[in-house]
């Protein structure tokens, strides 16, 4: 186990550390060290054209960043940060192309965890951080499951994370907001905030082509997950033989809990010795908000859903 100290020297000398947030565990590297960017690409097998948030400890160290922080984005950062949320804005020069895979723009966030906070403060340099997992897999939210995947890789353990979902991610275009991932932090809670400062600015659903695991599938288990919505499990589309041995979870009625524990029951589910996991949903959790985040990445990480053709309406 790393301790701050060492995990503030490891990054100083362009090392990279897996450090604990409120969403989950991040690879992290200094955005002042191109060695230990590469590192984190090399670490997670990740391609280039994948860009990395960047955290920061502060919202001045966020406008140092950026040649435009834009007053919707300050108003909704002095809300919920630290927390749940990552602004995508114009970089500047203090951060590489490596970092942003090209991109003009960059990912900041704010992780709300007491431990990552002091590292960033005691570095003077903020963090480039993807999720702690290989490339698609499914993102830890433990110190446990960092050790499991990276065994020789140092690890400062902040115990379980509370939210359990990586962040919601917002794009500002054209004075709109647009929800590139949903996560934890809602679309009402935005727009709430939004109207509280008399700001008429609109919030929608838009999964950018350059955003988070727009891969059609991510957060995938080693075995089949299979989502099945409502009662039944219409078995047609999916192959009989992977039935052998399911190992079934009643994703929980509270969002927060249902997504506190939905990456430790994917891994956990799959040291078993099962074939295919079954993750049953209720459908009216499809339209209700709380769940967007979870219903987003559930669906990325099925092999399978029944039905074959639900509609989801998040
Ligand atoms: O909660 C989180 O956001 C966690 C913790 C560690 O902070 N981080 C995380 O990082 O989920 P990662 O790399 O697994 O996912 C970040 C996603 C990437 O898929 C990337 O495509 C997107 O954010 N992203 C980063 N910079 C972007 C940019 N400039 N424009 C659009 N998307 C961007
Ligand atoms: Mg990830």
């Amino acid at each position: 186990m790393t301790n701050i100290d060492e995990a503030v020297k490891i990054l100083k000398e362009g090392g990279v550390v897996a450090l604990p947030t409120e969403t989950v565990y991040g690879l992290a590297g200094s955005i002042n060290s191109q060695a230990a960017i590469q590192k984190i690409f090399q670490i997670k097998e990740r391609p280039f054209f994948d860009p990395l948030i960047v955290h920061v400890s502060s919202i001045e160290q966020a406008k140092s960043c950026t040649h435009h922080w834009p007053t919707c984005f300050d108003i909704l950062a002095k809300e919920f940060w630290p927390g749940p949320v990552t602004f995508i804005v114009p970089k500047n020069d203090s951060i590489s192309e490596t970092i942003t895979s090209g991109l003009q723009t960059v990912g900041l966030r704010m992780p709300d965890h007491p431990l990552t906070l002091k590292i960033i403060q005691e570095l003077h340099s903020p963090l480039a951080a993807p999720s702690a997992n290989k490339f698609t897999k499914t993102s830890p939210t433990d110190y446990q499951h960092v050790k499991q995947e990276f065994p020789d890789l140092p690890v400062v353990d902040g115990g379980k994370c509370q939210v359990g979902i990586e962040s919601t991610i917002l794009g500002l275009e054209n004075n709109k907001i647009l929800i590139y991932r949903p996560g934890m932090l809602q679309k009402s809670d935005i727009e709430k905030t939004l109207k509280d400062h008399q700001l008429d600015i609109s919030v929608t659903y838009h999964e950018s082509p350059i955003a988070p695991g727009h891969l059609k599938h991510h957060y995938m288990p080693k075995r089949p997950l299979v989502l099945q919505i409502g009662h039944n499990l219409e078995k047609g589309h999916i192959p009989n033989t992977i039935f052998k041995n399911p190992l079934y979870w009643d994703i929980p009625d509270k969002p927060a809990i249902a997504a506190r524990q939905l990456y430790s029951k994917m891994r956990e589910l799959d040291k078993e010795t099962h074939s295919c996991l079954i993750f049953k949903l209720k459908e009216e959790y499809l339209v209700q908000e709380d769940f967007s985040g979870i219903v987003n990445r559930l669906i990325k990480a099925a092999s399978y859903t029944s039905p074959k053709n639900f509609s989801n309406k998040t």
